[in-house]
């Protein structure tokens, strides 16, 4: 049986990613509980092994990352504005915790490591979408951190014979999505905002715009490209292939719910990119890249989430 590793497990993105892997193996989270909670892995808990340890201690993390099937990195602070307030922490994690991850499993035997990088590592490049062979341009200490990531991923391959595949991810959302902190994803925010019946708060002029991808879409991809062939040491654009701007999605969520709430307009945010779009031609010809869900019906899917559980 195939032994995988989700660092981050108990997370947003990982805690989806749990629940397609144990469909396929057996399954051992290591999460520190900061961002992630025990409650997004309420019931498949009994399935999943959890740790709870800080990819910032080695020591901790390298017994159990050993002999692994695939590893998958999902561990990290997330969030631009937070890597800009609090950039000590979200270096010591983003960065060192990731390198703790690859050696460890450089160490371990482990045969793959897919790490989740981020598409803000494109910056503010003048056309769209953003390719991979584009030159990156990171913003903020996070786009920055997550970009070393990538890089080091690239080395651990190069130098060491690890298999790697980084996937930069586009602004991922859905069920699970945190919504307690002002460093949460837009989406959950405006779930939680809609739901309350409260504005919204819009940094900018709103016409800023993402590539929201829907969590179940991004947590396959992640599965391809532990199994992929011919793809170890490359990094992929784990994204739609659309955009939506902020006062889009806010309009499209208050018609979807029948009621009237105009969003508040705050400054710009700063580090923020103005528009992201992936191009997902490599993902779909190398890795079976097939994306299932589109806005309308992500949404209606998360907002059915928030309305249940939140
Ligand atoms: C960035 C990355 C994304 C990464 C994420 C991690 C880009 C293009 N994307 O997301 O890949 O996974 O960091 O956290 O760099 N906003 C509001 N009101 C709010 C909150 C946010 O208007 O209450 C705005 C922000 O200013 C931004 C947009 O919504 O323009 C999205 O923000 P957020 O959800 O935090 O994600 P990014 O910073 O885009």
């Amino acid at each position: 049986m195939k032994r995988y590793v989700v660092t981050g497990g108990a997370g947003f993105i990982g805690s989806a990613l749990v629940r397609i892997l144990l469909e396929d193996g057996s399954v051992a989270v290591i999460d520190n509980l900061l961002t992630g909670h025990e409650r997004n892995l309420a019931e498949v808990r009994g399935k999943v092994e959890l740790h709870r340890a800080d990819i910032r201690d080695r020591a901790a993390i390298a017994p159990l990352i050993r002999g692994a099937d695939v590893v998958f990195h999902m561990a990290a602070i997330p969030s631009v504005p937070r890597s800009i307030d609090e950039p000590v922490p979200s270096h010591e994690v983003n960065i060192d915790g990731t390198f703790n991850v690859f050696q460890a499993a450089a160490e371990g035997g482990v045969r793959r490591v897919v790490y989740a990088a981020s598409s803000s590592a494109y910056g503010d490049s003048e056309t769209l979408p953003k390719v991979e062979t584009m030159l990156p341009r990171p913003k903020s200490p996070y786009a920055a951190q997550k970009l070393v990531g990538e890089y080091y991923a690239s080395v651990f391959h190069s130098c060491f014979g690890l298999e790697t595949v980084s996937l930069r991810f586009f602004n991922v959302y859905g069920p699970r999505q945190d919504p307690s902190s002002p460093y949460s994803g837009v989406l959950s925010l405006f779930m939680k905002s809609l739901l309350c019946r409260r504005p919204p708060t819009i940094f900018g002029d709103g016409e800023q715009s993402r590539d929201f991808t829907y969590v179940e879409d991004v947590a396959q991809l992640c599965l391809k490209a532990a199994h992929a062939p011919g793809v170890a040491g490359k990094m992929y654009n784990a994204g739609n292939g659309g955009r939506y701007t902020l006062n889009f999605i806010w309009s499209l969520l208050q018609k979807t719910e029948g009621v009237e709430i105009p969003a508040r307009y705050g400054p710009p945010r700063p580090g923020d990119v103005r528009h992201s779009m992936a191009d997902t031609a490599a993902a779909v010809a190398e890795l079976g890249h097939a994306p299932r869900f589109t806005i309308e019906e992500g949404l209606k899917r998360t907002l059915e989430w928030y309305r249940r559980e939140a």
